[in-house]
């Protein structure tokens, strides 16, 4: 049976649904009046051609979003803040913590650290004005970390080298005041230019690149590295730095090349969380580049390194997929692993070209991923980004721009935003924040998506979730509007299954044998089918 409840429903340039089919009269008089002001409400917020808002807005009953799983090693601090939507303030609870730990009730930050390995379950509970909310929660002590894709943003594709700790700060206030640590962003990375280079002119980051006695100097623009991670720290966010396993980065500043053990363990002094490690110029000491043994030597040498360390370190490496990254990567110690060239290598239209042969190119290597390490296809360039120096808004359309987001949920990559999170715009926060499509990302299953039929440019992708239900991705890589189906055979089902628009977070009714849904030109669609 083929059956679609749905109608599309083009009003103000705004795309919309809604479900006609069985609605009476006086129904649709209302459904009349609700268009006329959305259409009203949609110009009055500026929003252009099909900058269609899907997330609905979060209740103001508290919520606990996030992952349902966290892990970190025995014996080394110990770092989550609870993301949770709402009115505030909220105040925080919890049953089960693990000796060591502690929560604060005002700011939900749970932190110390457990000697004993082990699995722990955690009932955590918010409450405010509004009502209350509890949530299961696994700590889970051992020797994995990021046992869900990690959520975070970085400096690179916002500022390339042009950062600060003025800067990074600022932007970590403003993970917190937009509301992104509250559905679960919680990494702060700065990448390529907080150091100095062996030949600038600059006076901010010119040589000496290490004092005497070997220890990396930081650009007068990073002044105080500890006090800035203490400071993201005393927030619950967690702090990345960046370095090349060569003598330098991509930008050219010193790397870490014969100093590995002396810089990684400046780096934990320092009082950092993650390590993002780009093969940079260590390539040029390579006599092949897709050589595994010679690709998995720095990671090695660093991966062994980070794991004597008495922090836990998120390890992410990057050599743009050459060779077989993602057979080795866990095996160094790695929790991500780059499998592509930079994905906003140019925003001159070919944005959409990457991201789309990028995203869809991981089809493959979803063998390779699962909790504690991750295929990475590159930071997600929304909001405004930089191009030639300026910040410029993505250049993506909102269908590309839901793509995008709807891809690396269903591919379960760390979610690390690249835009500027001082000036995020209604649109660009609906999309990076819909707590049911983080869900589909974060799932405790960590199954990467895969595709499970194509027609043409038409895709649909399926990512079993923990509960038995699946999540389905529509996806149109075509240049024009299509309708996209899903047979219930191509997921392994039979007969009548409900199905739920994730993006709108509303059920739609049970379907026998298919689905089918208008997916808009390089648009997609997201659901989960029960
Ligand atoms: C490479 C990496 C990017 C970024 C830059 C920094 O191009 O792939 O992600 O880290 O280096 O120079």
């Amino acid at each position: 049976m083929h059956r679609q409840l749905e109608c599309d429903v083009k009003s103000g340039g705004r795309l919309m649904r809604a479900s006609t089919s069985f609605l009476g009269a006086s129904q649709n008089l209302v459904l009349l009046l609700f268009l006329l002001f959305s259409m009203t409400a949609a110009f009055a917020q500026g929003i252009g051609a099909d900058k269609e808002i899907r997330t609905p807005p979060p209740p103001a009953m508290p919520r606990i979003n996030g992952p349902g799983i966290y892990g970190a090693h025995p014996g080394h601090p110990f770092l989550y803040r609870i993301p949770a939507t709402g009115a505030k303030p909220i105040k925080f609870s919890a049953k089960g913590l693990p000796k060591g730990l502690m929560l604060n009730s005002e700011t939900g930050i749970i932190s110390g650290s457990v000697k004993s390995a082990g699995k722990y379950v955690v009932q955590l509970h918010a409450s405010n004005a509004r009502g209350k909310a509890g949530r299961s929660f696994r700590i889970v002590i051992g020797d994995s970390l990021a046992l869900t894709p990690p959520m975070g943003w970085s400096t690179w594709y916002m500022a390339y080298t042009n950062i600060s700790q003025k800067m990074v700060l600022a932007q970590a206030d403003a993970m917190i005041s937009s509301g992104l640590a509250d559905h679960g962003y919680s990494y702060v990375n700065i990448d390529d230019g907080w150091n100095r280079k062996p030949d600038s002119k600059d006076a901010s980051i010119d040589p000496p690149t290490r004092d005497a006695q070997g220890n990396m100097l930081t650009s007068s623009n990073f002044p105080d590295l500890k006090a800035m991670t203490g400071e993201l720290h005393g927030k619950g966010l967690k702090t990345g730095i960046y370095t090349s396993p060569g003598p330098r980065t991509c930008g050219g500043y010193q790397g870490t090349y014969q100093h590995e053990e002396q810089d990684a363990r400046q780096f934990a002094a320092w009082g950092f969380d993650f390590l993002k490690y780009d093969l940079c110029s260590y390539a040029e000491l390579m006599k092949d580049r897709h050589n595994n043994d010679e690709a998995k030597k720095p990671y090695q040498l660093m991966g062994s390194i980070l794991a004597k360390l008495d922090r836990d370190f998120v390890f992410n490496l990057c050599e743009y997929g050459w060779g077989d990254v993602s057979q080795w990567a866990r095996e160094v110690g790695g929790n991500f692993w780059r499998t592509t060239d930079d994905v906003g290598a140019g925003l001159d239209g070919s944005l959409w070209k990457s991201m789309d042969a990028y995203g869809f190119g991981e089809a493959g290597l979803e063998k390779y991923a699962g909790p504690g390490g991750w295929n990475d296809p590159d930071n997600i360039l929304l909001g405004k980004i930089i191009w030639k120096d300026k910040l410029v808004p993505t250049p993506l359309t909102p269908n590309e721009q839901y793509t995008w987001m709807t891809l690396w949920s269903v591919l379960d990559a760390p979610l690390v935003f690249g835009g500027d999170m001082t000036q995020l715009d209604d649109f660009t926060l609906n999309v990076l924040t819909n707590d049911e499509v983080i869900a589909v990302n974060q799932d405790v299953l960590g199954k990467q998506g895969v595709p499970v039929s194509k027609s043409g440019k038409l895709e649909v992708w399926l990512k079993p979730l923990e509960d038995g239900s699946k999540a389905v991705g529509l996806f149109n890589r075509g240049d024009e509007d299509s309708d996209v189906t899903v047979k219930w055979s191509d997921l392994s089902l039979q007969g009548e299954h409900k199905v739920r628009d994730v993006w709108r977070q509303k059920d739609l009714g049970a379907f026998k044998e298919d689905f089918h849904s208008k997916v808009g030109a390089h648009g997609a669609e997201l659901l989960r089918v029960w």
